[in-house]
């Protein structure tokens, strides 16, 4: 597969455009981890992180308060920034922030459409 000469990881990837070039800016970085990030975090540090920290989800008013409404944010904020992210990419950057950050029960399904 060609996912697999230019990835070694064994993580399934969507090769979106956007995509492949957070890849490539991560293939070309010199100091690129052992462990690569998840393509959760990929997406948020590369889409999200532009004009708001960690702080903003750890303020004490947060939007999100459960798995649900972190995904309902996610995915309102990736609309606001005009990414058209699948449901699945949503799906990852939750997960990111939830085992980064929120640490809410998992309630996401297994396969979402
Ligand atoms: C234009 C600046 C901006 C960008 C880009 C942005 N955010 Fe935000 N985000 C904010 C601000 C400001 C808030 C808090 C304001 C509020 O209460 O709605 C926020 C709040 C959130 C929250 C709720 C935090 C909480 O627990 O209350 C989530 C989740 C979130 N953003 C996810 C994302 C994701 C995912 C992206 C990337 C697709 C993103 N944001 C991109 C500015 C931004």
């Amino acid at each position: 597969m060609m996912e697999a000469a230019i990835l070694p990881g064994r993580r399934r990837f969507a090769m979106r455009p956007s995509f492949l070039l957070v890849a490539l800016l991560l293939a070309l970085a010199p100091d690129a981890p052992a462990q690569s990030p998840s393509r959760g975090e990929l997406l948020y540090t590369t889409h999200c992180v532009a004009c708001h920290t960690k702080e903003v989800h750890w303020r004490a008013r947060r939007l999100a308060t459960d798995w649900t409404s972190l995904a309902e944010e996610t995915r309102r904020w990736q609309r606001n920034v005009g990414l058209n992210w699948s449901d699945d990419e949503v799906e990852d950057v939750v997960r990111y922030l939830n085992t980064t950050i929120y640490r809410f029960p998992d309630k996401a399904p297994k396969q979402t459409g």
